[in-house]
Formats: structure tokens, sequence, C-alpha cells
């Protein structure tokens, strides 16, 4: 009898030191405003520069792991300094590196419960954001929203015979309302099918939901329309243009989880032309050392954060303070499906970026590879008077921007047996 009773007591001692234990070390990041400031604030250890690459070993411990290490070059790009996105990242580093585990996959339903003091006590101007800005900071650790409409069975073979291999995903943005964007590229360069002797093509169209307060409801043309074709994913977050990274993210978790195993993707627009036939030319022509470690597109270099706030790409200074990486402009650009899961796995200490392209450049540059140049992508349009030009079409991989219209116009064009050029 008194050995139970004692037994209890030191089990209640154990189990209260536990829970000190671990709550002191969650207060650095979410309970007190003051230790979160001061943890952001902390300089990061020394082994932070110099070292080719932090990678931490992995614990033994925890069931899932993630084996993350940032190259030098991201560092060395975006280094420590007073604006708040780099000491968020350089403090989930440091979180890494000491194996703490920081749970990167924050609770869907409780991620946007920072409090607005923590906020404005870390970004000293913060109330001089904009509501949208503001609105970002408050969910920049929001991940893994739940999927409203799937489609789990995607990238496994229909045919008795097939295999599950898919060479070519098209991951495409969309929006609920986009119903005749989305028609245009089924019908064109988007077709799903097997190409070239056995290489398979497939697409699926990312969205968000639409408000009901403000959007008519289109929930039950969204649901014929998934039924119909079986190509929209649809996740459970507001559909906005700060929630793109939220949206890329999200696909590469479903990537992963669904397609493992496919060859490439293709992230673009629902407005953008592809020239279906140069990028499969492209994409088998290449070596397979490159093919595994592609990042391919047009390449914007030399990029900073625009400091007009009426721009639509404004980022306030004391948000994020430095150039950005090298990146694929977000239109239409190629990722090898061997990249899907570091990415998604370093995408775990790099914090989210308002605007998507700049955040995958970012998390393609903490892995250490470089993006590949092609002068096919134009993600910035080509000359007013090439527009019609099918000869000129002919020779680039993607354009942007095109209607629905002018989308099947160039596809009948440069399909054109009878078309010299
Ligand atoms: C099975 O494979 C053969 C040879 O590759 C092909 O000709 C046939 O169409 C395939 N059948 C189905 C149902 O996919
Ligand atoms: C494809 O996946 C399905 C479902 O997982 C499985 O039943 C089938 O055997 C797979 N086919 C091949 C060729 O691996
Ligand atoms: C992103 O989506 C979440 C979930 O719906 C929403 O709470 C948040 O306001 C959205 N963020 C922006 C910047 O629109």
């Amino acid at each position: 009898m008194r050995r139970t009773r004692s037994l209890i007591i030191l089990a209640f001692i154990v189990s209260s030191l536990l829970i000190f234990f671990f709550s002191t070390m969650r207060l650095e990041t979410s309970t007190s405003p003051a230790r979160r400031s001061e943890a952001l604030q902390t300089q990061p250890t020394q082994q932070l520069h110099g070292s080719d690459a932090i990678t931490p070993q992995q614990s033994t411990a925890a069931p899932r792991p993630p084996p993350v290490s940032v190259s030098d070059r991201l560092l060395k790009t975006i280094s420590l300094n007073g604006a708040y996105w780099s000491r968020v990242m350089y403090m989930a580093l440091k979180n890494v590196q000491e194996r703490n585990p920081s749970s990167p996959d924050c609770d869907w339903s409780r991620c946007k419960e920072i409090k607005t003091e923590l906020l404005q006590i870390n970004v000293h101007d913060f109330n001089t954001y904009s509501a949208l800005f503001r609105d970002f900071l408050q969910g920049m650790s929001c991940r893994l929203p739940p999927i409203l409409i799937d489609q789990p069975n995607k990238c496994i073979s229909g045919e008795g015979n097939g295999t599950n291999h898919t060479f070519l995903l098209f991951a495409i943005k969309s929006t609920a309302a986009s119903f005749e964007r989305r028609q245009a590229l089924r019908e064109t360069w988007g077709r799903e099918g097997l190409y070239d002797g056995g290489l398979r093509v497939q697409i699926v169209f990312l969205l968000g939901s639409s408000s009901s307060l403000d959007d008519p409801d289109l929930n039950s043309m969204l649901s014929f329309e998934a039924q119909r074709h079986r190509d929209i994913l649809q996740w459970d977050f507001h559909e906005s243009f700060f929630n793109l990274t939220l949206k890329m993210n999200s696909f590469l978790q479903w990537a992963l989880d669904n397609c493992p195993d496919v060859s490439f993707v293709f992230s673009g627009d629902d407005d953008v032309f592809v020239n279906f036939p140069a990028l499969l030319r492209y994409l088998q022509a290449l070596e397979p050392s490159k093919a595994s470690q592609l990042y391919a597109g047009q390449i914007i270099t030399s990029a900073s954060p625009i400091s007009d706030p009426k721009n639509k790409y404004y980022i306030p200074l004391s948000f994020y303070d430095g150039p950005y990486p090298a990146y694929a402009g977000g239109g239409g650009f190629i990722l090898s499906g061997a990249l899907l899961r570091p990415l998604y796995a370093v995408s775990q200490v790099v914090p989210f970026f308002p605007i998507d392209d700049v955040y995958t450049g970012m998390c393609v540059m903490a892995l250490g590879v470089s993006p590949e140049a092609h002068d096919g992508f134009r993600t910035f349009d080509i000359r007013e008077e090439h527009r019609e030009n099918l000869c000129i079409t002919k020779n680039l991989i993607m354009i942007h921007q095109r209607s629905p219209q002018q989308i099947k116009r160039l596809w009948v064009g440069i399909s054109n047996r009878l078309l010299k050029c």
C-alpha cells in the first residue's frame, strides 16, 4: 500500500519535472512575448557561418526527423539582419541544429494564434503594414491545410498493364471561377495521356477556397468538374496572392504522398501557353545528372524587394532586407521530381515568403541547386508584334500570358502539319 503511494508520488514528481522542462522549451518560441523577442534577437552560434552546410545529426528518438541542411550559398545571400524574416530563419536553423523538436508542422487550427503583441514587439513598424501583410505574418507558420477536393488516384495507372510512373505532372495554379481557362488547357497543351510511346502526362489544378461572403457559391459546379475531369485539388485556405506560397507547399506535400515517382513537375499559371511538344523534347534530351536536379525556367537574377508600397510585390524593409536569390519566374517553370522531397524538407526551415516564386528560389538555393536559365521560357511575354507569329511560338517552350481563346488558336496553329517555318 505504502509502496504504491510512493510510486504514485514519484511518478507525479517525474511528470511535473518533464512538463516543466518542455514548457520552458516552448516559452522561447510561443508563450511569452518577452522571451520570444529575446529568442529572435539572439545571435546565431558561430557555427552558422563558415561551415559548408549545416547538417544536423538525425535524432533517433523522433519518428520522422527531417534531414534538413541548408547550403552556405543561401546563408551568404541572406545574412542574419534585423529584418523579421531573417531572424525567423536563423532561429529555425538554430533549432534544427540543436535538434529542438520545434514542431514545424504546426497544427492548422491553432497556427494563427500568434499574438499581435508578439509581432509588434518583433517588427517595430508592424502597425504600418497593410492588413493583408499583417495577415500574412499572422499565418506565416500555418502549414498543411485540410484538403477539400483530392485526387488520390492521379498517379496510379488505370490501365491494366500500365506502370504507375508519371513522366510529367502539370501543377497549375488556378482559382475556382476560372472554369474556362482550365477547359482550354485540357483541350490543348494540358491534355492528359501517353505520349511518345508511353510517357504519362497528367495535370492537376491547385485551388484554395473562396470566401462565401464575397463570391457566388461555385462549390457544386466545382465538385461536378472534379468528378468529370479528376484533376482538381482544393485546399481549405483563402485564395489570395500572399497564400500562393502555402498553395505551392501544399502541392509539394500532396505530390510526395500521391505522385512520389514523377520525373518532372511543371509548375505554372492557368493563363500560360505551353508548347507541349517542345517541352517534351527538351525534357527527354536532358542528361540524367541534369534531369534529377532541374529547376529551369526564365531565371530572374539580382532582383530585390520592391520598395513602393503601392506595388503588388511590395515588401517592407523591416520584414525582409536583402537581395532575392536567383529564381525562376512563377508563370511556368520545371522541377525534377527528385527535388520534391528535399524541397519540402527544407521548406520546414525556410520561413514562408509572400511571393511564391521567390520562395521556391530560396528553397532551391538552400539545397545548393543552381537554377537553369532557358531562353524558351517567357514569363514576361514576347514582343507584341511577335505574339501571333506561329513560327516564333513554335521555337519557345512557354509564354505568359494568353487568354483561353488565344491558347486554342496558338495550339491549333503550331499543331498544323502544313506549318512551314
Ligand atoms: C499493355 O501493353 C501493351 C504493350 O506495351 C500495349 O500494346 C497495350 O495497349 C497495353 N494494354 C493496356 C490495357 O494498357
Ligand atoms: C500501381 O499502383 C496500384 C495501386 O497502388 C497497384 O495495385 C499496382 O500494382 C501498381 N502497378 C504497378 C505496375 O506497379
Ligand atoms: C491564407 O489562408 C488562411 C486560411 O484560410 C487565411 O486565414 C489567411 O487570411 C490567408 N492569408 C492571406 C494573406 O490571405
